[in-house]
This record gives structure tokens, C-alpha cells and sequence, in this order.
């Protein structure tokens, strides 16, 4: 009998590298591994070699930057899609996607389980859990590090014992990374109240005090062009994480409430993610009428939870993104944001549909607005306030004259 195959997602970090050779030892599978670039930047070839050399009998690398950017990443733009008000989502927007191609491949190559190298203690293992489920609730799914309830410092002994090479960077703090951001997790970050040392970023720097300006173009909610130059997504947000990046913006350090019930105090630099997302509220503030506006916060909130929470394929999702859409079809103009020092602020917006009008809101000769229909309409809006609070004086002055308070 030849073994069951596995796919399993790999990274080329510890805690997939481990699983390799755990899929193999202990559950007897040939395991195919599979790499999905979403922007990452590694070195492809070196993580093939390597999974190759622990043990994996096949490795598929799977170029998903475009997808990834275009399926994933511009919809949680629309949704400024930002949990807990702070993260915008990269790792959790990803885990879908690996899920996908993991799915794919097994059917392809006739597989019976897939792995991925979640810890139990995370959310990533819901994303890939459910995900994987939604698409074919018959494969199995195999999380070894999960399973065996391993820690990162036995996974290192192991891998030590093996000889499975780990990097210095895996030695420190445990990452992930892709276009949208790169989250910092483990090692002394852990600690929730030391400011992490400048060796955790790789995009930030803090060696420059200049000031900067980037201007932004949107079209029906999608960035389009940066600093004037028209270019793909991909190529605008790795323009715009070096651009911000080198003044020093894009971190986000806050206490992150994780699925399963742990508080955890989380790290990330995605100096295209922050901006992005300022620059695209701050033009759908201009063109979306309040009651739009909020009306959407809710739906964008909402849109988050389900993305972090793994629910990408729950059928809501795409309800909510049928309202997003509609509403970006007038998020065109362009946004134009000064940064220094590590802070972000917009300074000037522009577009076809908007809704500022100057001859309104202007306090010069030239205003159009009537002043004298503000004042019924403000009589009419305090209306129930005023009733209500009338109602409660007569309240208390009979309290009073009872002697001191009802039933107190
Ligand atoms: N807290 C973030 C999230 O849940 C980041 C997780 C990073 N994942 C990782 N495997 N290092 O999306």
C-alpha cells in the first residue's frame, strides 16, 4: 500500500518545517509541500530546497501576489478593514487564500488530508480550519503542532535534534509576512509593556526627521496611482511601504482580543495597509453622505470581525461586500497625506463627487446657505430632548413635594 499523501502549507519557518518531518515520522504521509507567495520577499528556491531536504517529496510554489492583492487586499480596502479599529487584516486575509490553493492541490493530486502548522492557541488555525472545510468538508485536516500541544521551545529542540535548520529570526521572534504587513509575535514582544527594539521592523526606519507628502489617486474605491505614476496594486503598495515606511510610519503595537479567548499583545508594521485605509476613509468622508457613512462604519466593522475571525467564506461576506461596492463607485479623487517621524495626517482631498461645496460651508459673503431655516430646523431636532427633559423637572418637583424621593 503506497502512503496517503498530504498537502501541507509551508513557509520555511519552524513550525512548518517541523511538520514535515512529523507528517512523515509519526502519520506515515508523503508530504507534497506548498508555498504560496502573497509578497512575501523570501527566497523561493532556498525554501524549496529546504522542505525538499526534510523530507517533502514534491514542493509546489504557487505565485498568488496578484491574486492576493486583487481578491483579498483591495476588498478590505473598500471595507477599511482595520480589527479592533488597529490591524489591518494582513496574516487573517491570506489564510483564505492558502486555504484555496492548499484544496486545490490536494484535489489535483489526488490527496486525502492537508496540514498547516497553526499552534492551538491561534486564530490562523480557524482561518485555514474553516476555510479548507467550506471548499471540501471530506479532506482531512492534519495541524501537528496543534495536535501534540507542541511549544515553540520544544519545536526548537526538536528541530535541533533533527537537524532541521532554524533562522536567527526565527530564534527571536516568530513572523509573518506579505504585501499588506508583517506581524511580530513571540520573544520579548510578548512582554506587553517594553517597547519593542527597532531589530523587530524591517520596513519602519527611525533614522530619518524629513517630512514627506504622498499623494494617493482612487478609483471607485481602489488606489490606482501614487505620486502621479499610475501603477498596479502591487507595485503602489510596495511603493508606498518604503516611501512611509522611511519616515518612519506603519507600526501598530495594541492588545489584540485573539478567537479564542486569549488577549494578546501584538506587533505589526504595514506602513501601505495605515495609509491606505487613512487616505480611503478620509475620501469617502468627502463624497458619501453621513447617513451612508454611518451606516457603513458598521458594515465595514462588521466586515473585519468576519475576516479575522475566519468566516471569509461565510455567505455574509459577500452580502456585505455587495453594499461596499455600491458604495464605492463614487470613491474617486485623490488624497494627499504628510507624514513624518513615525505620524500620518491628510492634509488635502479632491474629487469629482463631492459633496463638500465650498459656497456652503464657507463663513464669507459668498455663502449660499440660509441661515433662517436653521433656526426652525433646530427647534424641531431638540424637540423630544426638550419634552423629555421637561417631563423629568416636574418628576423631580413632585418627588419634592412628597418629601424627599420616590422609593429611595
Ligand atoms: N494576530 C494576527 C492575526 O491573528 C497575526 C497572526 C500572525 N500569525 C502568525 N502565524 N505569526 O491575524
Amino acid at each position: 500500500m503506497p502512503n496517503e499523501k498530504v498537502v501541507l502549507a509551508y513557509s520555511g519557518g519552524l513550525d512548518t518545517s517541523v511538520c514535515i518531518r512529523y507528517l512523515q515520522t509519526l502519520h506515515k504521509f508523503d508530504v507534497i509541500s506548498l508555498t504560496v507567495d502573497c509578497g512575501q520577499n523570501e527566497d523561493f528556491k532556498a525554501i524549496e530546497k529546504k522542505a525538499l531536504a526534510i523530507g517533502a517529496i514534491k514542493h509546489i510554489f504557487v505565485d498568488g501576489k496578484e491574486e492576493f492583492a486583487d481578491n483579498y487586499v483591495i476588498p478590505s480596502i473598500k471595507s477599511n478593514g482595520l480589527y479592533e479599529d488597529k490591524y489591518p487584516l494582513a496574516t487573517a486575509l491570506a489564510r483564505p487564500l492558502i486555504s484555496a490553493k492548499l484544496v486545490e492541490e490536494a484535489h489535483n493530486l489526488r490527496a486525502t488530508a492537508v496540514a498547516h502548522g497553526c499552534t492551538g492557541k491561534g486564530n490562523d488555525q480557524i482561518r485555514f480550519d474553516v476555510t479548507i472545510r467550506a471548499l471540501d468538508p471530506h479532506l482531512k485536516i492534519i495541524a501537528p503542532i496543534r495536535d501534540m500541544n507542541l511549544t515553540r521551545d520544544l519545536e526548537m529542540k526538536f528541530a535541533q535534534e533533527q537537524e532541521i535548520p532554524i533562522s536567527s529570526e526565527a530564534k527571536k521572534y516568530s513572523v509573518d509576512l506579505n504585501i499588506w504587513g508583517r506581524a511580530i509575535e513571540g520573544g520579548i514582544v510578548e512582554d506587553a509593556n517594553s517597547e519593542p527594539p527597532t531589530d523587530a521592523f524591517q520596513f519602519v526606519k527611525f533614522d530619518n526627521d524629513k517630512a514627506g507628502y504622498l499623494e494617493l489617486e482612487f478609483e471607485k474605491g481602489i488606489p490606482v496611482a501614487v505620486d502621479g505614476q499610475r501603477m498596479k496594486i502591487i507595485n503602489l503598495i510596495g511603493y508606498i511601504n518604503d516611501v512611509a515606511g522611511s519616515l518612519g510610519v506603519g507600526i501598530v503595537d495594541h492588545i489584540e482580543d485573539r478567537m479564542v479567548g486569549i488577549k494578546s499583545r501584538e506587533i505589526y508594521e504595514a506602513p501601505a495597509a495605515v495609509v491606505i485605509v487613512e487616505a480611503h476613509k478620509d475620501l469617502e468622508k468627502m463624497v458619501l453622505t453621513s447617513h451612508e457613512l454611518r451606516f457603513k462604519r458598521v458594515v465595514d466593522e462588521q466586515w473585519s470581525w468576519l475576516v479575522y475571525s475566519g468566516l471569509w467564506k461565510d455567505p455574509l461576506r459577500s452580502h456585505l461586500d455587495k453594499f461596499i461596492d455600491a458604495t464605492q463607485k463614487k470613491v474617486s479623487g485623490k488624497v494627499k497625506l504628510k507624514m513624518q517621524r513615525g505620524s500620518l495626517r491628510v492634509v488635502g482631498r479632491e474629487s469629482q463627487h463631492s459633496l463638500y461645496r465650498n459656497e456652503l460651508a464657507t463663513y464669507t459673503a459668498g455663502s449660499t446657505f440660509d441661515q433662517s431655516l436653521a433656526k426652525g430646523f433646530v427647534e424641531l431636532w431638540g424637540l423630544q430632548s426638550t419634552v423629555a427633559n421637561m417631563i423629568d423637572r416636574r418628576q423631580r418637583s413632585e418627588d419634592n413635594k412628597n418629601g424627599g424621593g420616590a422609593g429611595s
